[in-house]
């Protein structure tokens, strides 16, 4: 019996090692665009109930486990280009409800009040469109003039962009009706010269969008009392070397009836990418100026929970444990009965069935 479960344990094993292994596929596109990103990181969100919260600060993501990307410029990746201060940290969980991302990367601390481009900021990508490719934000060949939801159909790029300009360390931003305060934007795009906020579009308006995501930052140069106002901007001296960390979350599925969201599934892959602008040299940064991650889609999986991740994902996993117990139980049983019965054989009284 044992020799059988643990005949299946290896078969499961090897059975789901390929999956582990998976290359992120890199594609090369007509044109000058190359695109060799040999990446085979995978972001695992990992059930963690309970363990996150939106304060931008990232003691609590300690025991979580994240991926490191070089930053190379996202519209010429080459690796001289790399950005210079080190790489991005991306850490993901969810609880069953919400997904939560973590961004962490060196930079000296940089705020200039009311100019989003003099601070760092950054994005986070998703795939929603099957035929959305990373490059181009979807990749939808229409211009700004044609392009609608019937035109760019199955191009469809989920973005958060963060900005810091307005936004206060600390505190929590986004998560409101059709994104009216701009500091934390949702936003679809079919490519580049197509994006929108959720719910405005070319062919008209939804109302009924929102912006999921909520987010904060902070910089580890910050002092911590008890909450920053607007009065103290810009909240640390400006140069001082120390490294950015942002937070997010956002549900697993949001309302969204237009294809203007990711949705996320647990036990599924999302395809996603972040990006991060920085004024290099106190320079103001412009919007096609940013690093990003890879010049592809990074798989992002959603893992669930309970278990270690042999035992979740195979089912012969539970139901080995449970034919182990079984026989283990059956085996005591069966002892038991075996020494009752000889016990009371040997002290009680044998009483014959016509005697009663
Ligand atoms: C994606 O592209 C394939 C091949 O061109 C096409 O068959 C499919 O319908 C497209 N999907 C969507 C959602 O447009
Ligand atoms: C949709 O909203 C945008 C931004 O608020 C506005 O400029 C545009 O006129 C609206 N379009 C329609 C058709 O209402
Ligand atoms: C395109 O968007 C418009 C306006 O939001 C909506 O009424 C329409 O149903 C959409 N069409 C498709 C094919 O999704």
């Amino acid at each position: 019996m044992l020799r059988v479960q643990v005949l299946v344990l290896l078969l499961a094993a090897v059975l789901l090692y390929p999956t582990r292994i998976d290359r992120v596929s890199s594609h090369e596109e007509s044109g000058e665009w190359h695109c060799d990103s040999g990446s085979e990181i995978r972001v695992q969100a990992e059930f963690r109930p309970g363990i996150i919260t939106l304060d931008g600060k990232v003691d609590d993501w300690k025991d979580v486990d994240g991926s490191d990307f070089p930053l190379l410029p996202a519209l010429d990746p080459d690796a001289d280009k790399e950005y210079n201060a080190g790489k991005m940290t991306l850490k993901a969980v969810h609880d069953g409800k919400e997904a939560y991302f973590m961004l962490q990367v060196n930079g000296n601390y940089a705020y200039t009040q009311g100019d989003s481009n003099k601070c760092a900021s950054v994005a986070l990508m998703f795939q929603i469109g099957e035929n959305a490719t990373y490059h181009r934000m979807g990749g939808c060949e229409e211009g700004p003039d044609s392009c609608t939801n019937k035109t760019c159909h199955g191009h469809e790029v989920d973005i958060m962009h963060f900005s810091l300009g307005n936004a206060i360390p600390g505190r929590l931003y986004g998560g409101n009706p059709a994104n009216r305060f701009g500091h934390l934007v949702d936003v679809y795009a079919w490519n580049p010269h197509c994006r929108y906020l959720d719910g405005i579009s070319p062919l008209g308006n939804d109302t009924s969008a929102q912006n999921d995501w909520q987010g904060s930052w902070w910089h580890s140069s910050l002092t911590d009392h008890s909450g920053f106002i607007k009065d103290d901007s810009p909240y640390a001296s400006e140069g001082q070397k120390g490294t950015y960390y942002f937070e997010f979350s956002r549900p697993l599925r949001t309302m969204d009836r237009l294809q203007q969201d990711a949705q996320f599934t647990i036990g599924k892959s999302n395809k996603l990418s972040a990006a991060f602008w920085y004024p290099m040299d106190s320079k103001p940064w412009h919007g096609s100026g940013h690093y990003s991650i890879s010049c592809d889609w990074i798989p992002l999986d959603f893992i669930s929970g309970g278990g270690s991740e042999v035992a979740q994902k195979s089912p012969w996993g539970a139901a080995t444990a449970f034919s182990l117990l079984f026989s283990v139980v059956a085996l005591c049983v069966s002892i038991f009965i075996g020494h009752r019965f000889s016990s009371t054989s040997r002290t009680a009284n044998f009483i014959p069935m016509d005697n009663l």
